[in-house]
């Protein structure tokens, strides 16, 4: 394990690193940022995003919480989609899920977590949305993984409300919503391969805000 101190160590050989493959590094990245990708992801230390992307400073706007949740009411998380649509024009959003979640795994215990409790009560209403499905497995790890792909999928739902997403989809063609999950013992990332199109779809018969009718309306 690192050290405190270490850090800053670290931080010198890897800018002299970064300098050796490419002198003007660090003035590049300083001239601004057009990453391509949002990513929503989990807070756990083991879901590095760029490194198993394997992307660039620069190539990945990131935004990571408790058991990579685009909560309705959070404004952090709508800050960060309404920024990366409206100001970086990204082309992907991806929330990626990894199974053996700790949140996932406290939202499925009866047991009291104090503060964290109504963050989690969002992962237990992905339960009770797939209760059926879920009961049926009797495998608890199966179960578990289980519902890490579905909060994963019920959280690209939450993202396709915003009317930010559909509004510029529909005007420009992007950005689309993808599913991952990252699968922590063999380090591979999954693709769900959610149907886009058709959660849009979906989305649209309860959750159109009169898109296209009112410019004015807020990019909520
Ligand atoms: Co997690």
């Amino acid at each position: 394990m690192t050290t405190y101190e270490e850090i800053f160590e670290r931080n010198k050989q890897w800018v002299s690193d970064k300098k050796v493959t490419d002198k003007q590094f660090f003035e590049k990245l300083s001239e601004g940022q057009n990453p391509d990708f949002l990513y929503i992801g989990c807070s756990d230390s083991r879901v590095t995003a760029e490194e198993m992307m394997g992307v660039q400073p620069g190539e990945v706007f990131v935004h990571r919480n408790i058991a990579n949740m685009v909560n309705n009411i959070d404004f952090s998380s709508i800050s960060v989609i309404s920024y990366a649509i409206t100001y970086l024009k990204v082309k992907h959003i991806i929330v990626c899920g990894h199974y053996y979640c700790g949140g996932v795994k406290a939202a499925m215990e009866s047991k009291d977590m104090g503060v964290i409790n109504p963050w989690l009560r969002n992962i237990r209403d992905v339960y009770r949305y797939h209760k059926k499905e879920l009961n049926a497995i009797t495998d608890e790890e199966e179960r578990y993984k289980r519902l890490v792909e579905l909060n994963v999928e019920e959280q690209c739902f939450n993202v396709i409300k915003k009317a930010v997403v559909q509004k510029h989809y529909l005007k420009h063609g992007y950005p689309t919503v993808h599913g991952w999950v990252f699968d922590i013992k063999s380090g591979r990332l999954i693709d769900l391969n959610i149907d886009f199109l058709k959660m849009l779809a979906d989305i649209q018969e309860i959750y159109n805000l009169g898109i296209g009718e009112d410019p004015h309306q807020p990019d909520r």
